[in-house]
């Protein structure tokens, strides 16, 4: 029975209200219903949430899944550009995790277009809008089950 844990990351609480010209009007709530919808699709997914604005959450939250959850979906927010620590959580816990970032950090500021957590994940995708974390569950769900629901 796949788990999966979803962490949303600083200031991502605020999405539907936070700079909607860049993430869009859709809360967080909205997008962790979708999931739950599409997850009840996939036989057998189980989902957790979790979203924090605090580093040291996030790493424990990171270290609770190990062993114990099959798999993560993770939008880091700002940590993703220099939090080592979450980095070296997700290689810790040596688990199949996807990054999801809503906005294209490539279009935008210097600073958003490295990401330390990418040498450590699966995948990245990038730019897609809120859409990026259902294809993240999919592809989650097919690199654990071994299935090709694209
Ligand atoms: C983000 C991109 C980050 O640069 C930013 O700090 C966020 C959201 C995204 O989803 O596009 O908080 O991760």
């Amino acid at each position: 029975m796949p788990t999966f844990l979803i962490i949303n990351g600083p200031n991502l609480n605020m999405l539907g209200r936070r700079e909607p010209s860049v993430y869009g009007y859709e809360t967080l709530g909205d997008v962790e219903q979708r999931l739950v919808k599409q997850a009840e699709g996939l036989q057998d997914c189980r989902l957790r949430f979790f979203q924090s604005n605090h580093e040291g959450e996030i790493i424990d939250r990171i270290h609770e899944a190990f062993q114990t959850l099959d798999g993560i979906i993770i939008n880091p927010g700002a940590f993703t550009h220099y939090s080592y620590a979450i980095r070296d959580a997700i290689a810790a816990v040596n688990m199949p995790v996807i990054e999801v970032h809503i906005s294209n950090v490539h279009k935008r500021e210097e600073f958003r277009h490295h990401s330390v957590i990418s040498p450590v994940v699966i995948g990245q995708i990038v730019g897609l809008g809120t859409k990026g974390y259902e294809l993240a569950l999919t592809a989650l769900y097919d690199h654990v089950t071994g299935g090709d629901h694209t």
